[in-house]
C-alpha cells in the first residue's frame, strides 16, 4: 500500500481552498503518497471515517472553483474555539476515536486547513497524538502568524465589485449607499476594499466611531458638489460608547451582523439624505478564486507535503516576505492580526480623503 496522507478543510469556506487540495495531491503524488480527503471538516475523522481518495484526475479542474470539493462544517464534535482568545476542549474520546481511524486507514499525517479556530483543533490532535500540519485560511486576512491568506484576495475583489457598481445606482439617486463587509474583528476587508473601490468613508473595528462625524463628512462632499457617498462599515464596527452588533443564529449563538443598517439610519437621520445599505454576506465568501488566491493556495497545499516530508509536525504554513515558511501551530493560535489605526495603510486612505469617521 502507498503511504498515505489526509486533508481536511475546516470552518467557514473561502475561495482557494481547491487549489490547496489540488496543490496537495499533486506535489504528494509525486512522492508517490495517496491522498484521502476527510469529509465535512473535522467531522470525516469520526468512526468509521468519511473519506475520499483524492487524486490527480479527481481533482481536475477544480482550481477554479470557489468552496471545498470535500465540505466544511463550524461546528461539530472537534469544536474549539468559542470567541476571540478562548480555548474550549475537543473531548478526549473524541480524540482517541479520531486517531484510532486514521491509523486504521494507514493515514499517517493529516493536513488540516482552517482559520483559527481550527488551529485550535489541530494543536489538540497533536497532543493527542495525530501527526498534523496547519495550512491557515480565512477571507478576514486577521492571523498574525501569516502576512496573508488565501481568499482574501477574493473577497476583497468582491467587494470593490460591489462598490463599483453600487457607485453608479448611488450617484444617479444623489444617495448614500452604506455596504456592510465581513471580517470578524478585523478591519482588513473593508479597509482593502473602500481603499480599492473608492469608499468615501470606512468604518472598521479597531477605529471606534462618531456618527456626527460621518455626517459631516458626507456635509464636505456634498458642499463640494459631489453626488453620492460611499460608507464601507465591517460587520465589527462599533461607534464611540457603544458595542458590536450580532444577531442570535439558529444554534443558539451570536454572530457578527447588522451595523450596516444601524448605520444607514443614524446616517439619513442626520442629513436627511436618501441612505440605502447593501450586506454583501456570503457573497465575499463564494465564487471563483482570484489569480493571487489560486497561488497562494497552490504554495500552501505543495508547502504543507513539503513539510510532512521533513517530519515538521506540529507546525503551520506561514506567508512572510513572500515566501512560504513555517511557524509552530502552538504560536500561531490565538494571535490576531488587527488594523493598526497608525498604519501607513490608514495613513494612506486618510491622503485620499477617506473619513474613518473618527
Ligand atoms: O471568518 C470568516 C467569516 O466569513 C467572517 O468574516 C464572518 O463573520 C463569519 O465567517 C460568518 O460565518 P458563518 O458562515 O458561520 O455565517
Amino acid at each position: 500500500m502507498k503511504p498515505r496522507i489526509g486533508i481536511l478543510t475546516s470552518g467557514g469556506d473561502c475561495p482557494g481552498l481547491n487549489a490547496v487540495l489540488r496543490g496537495v495531491v499533486l506535489a504528494a503524488e509525486k512522492l508517490r503518497w495517496e491522498v484521502l480527503g476527510f469529509r465535512d471538516g473535522f467531522e470525516g475523522l469520526l468512526p468509521p471515517g468519511d473519506f475520499v481518495v483524492l487524486d490527480r484526475a479527481g481533482t481536475e479542474g477544480i482550481m477554479a472553483l470557489g468552496g471545498t470539493i470535500i465540505g466544511t462544517t463550524n461546528r461539530g464534535h472537534f469544536i474549539a474555539k468559542v470567541g476571540a482568545g478562548d480555548r474550549a476542549v475537543v473531548a478526549t474520546e473524541v480524540i482517541t476515536d479520531a486517531r484510532k481511524v486514521l491509523e486504521n486507514l494507514g493515514v499517517k499525517s493529516l493536513i488540516i486547513v482552517g482559520g483559527d479556530g481550527s488551529m485550535t483543533t489541530a494543536l489538540q490532535l497533536q497532543e493527542g497524538g495525530i501527526d498534523c500540519i496547519g495550512v491557515p485560511k480565512t477571507i478576514d486576512n486577521d492571523l498574525e502568524a501569516t502576512a496573508m491568506t488565501f481568499g482574501f484576495d477574493s473577497a476583497v475583489a468582491t467587494v470593490v465589485d460591489a462598490l463599483d457598481r453600487l457607485h453608479t445606482t448611488a450617484t444617479s439617486h444623489k444617495r448614500v449607499m452604506v455596504v456592510e463587509v465581513m471580517g470578524r474583528h478585523a478591519g482588513w476587508i473593508a479597509l482593502h476594499g473602500g481603499i480599492a473601490g473608492g469608499a468615501d468613508i470606512i468604518l472598521v473595528p479597531e477605529i471606534p466611531f462618531d456618527y456626527d462625524k460621518i455626517a459631516e463628512a458626507i456635509g464636505k462632499r456634498d458642499a463640494e458638489g459631489n453626488l453620492s457617498s460611499l460608507v464601507v462599515v465591517a460587520e465589527g464596527a462599533k461607534p464611540k460608547h457603544g458595542d458590536v452588533v450580532m444577531q442570535p443564529t439558529e444554534a443558539g449563538e451570536y454572530r457578527l451582523g447588522g451595523i450596516g443598517e444601524i448605520v444607514a439610519r443614524e446616517i439619513s437621520a442626520r442629513t436627511k439624505k436618501e441612505t440605502r445599505c447593501c450586506v454583501l454576506g456570503h457573497l465575499q465568501r463564494g465564487g471563483a478564486p482570484t489569480t493571487l488566491d489560486r497561488i497562494l493556495g497552490t504554495r500552501f497545499g505543495v508547502k504543507a507535503v513539503q513539510l510532512i516530508n521533513e517530519g515538521h509536525f506540529g507546525s503551520m504554513v506561514s506567508y512572510q516576505n513572500y515566501q512560504v515558511h513555517h511557524v509552530p501551530i502552538a504560536d500561531a493560535v490565538n494571535r490576531l492580526r488587527l488594523v493598526a489605526p497608525s498604519s501607513q495603510m490608514v495613513q494612506t486612505a486618510r491622503d485620499v480623503e477617506i473619513s474613518f469617521g473618527d
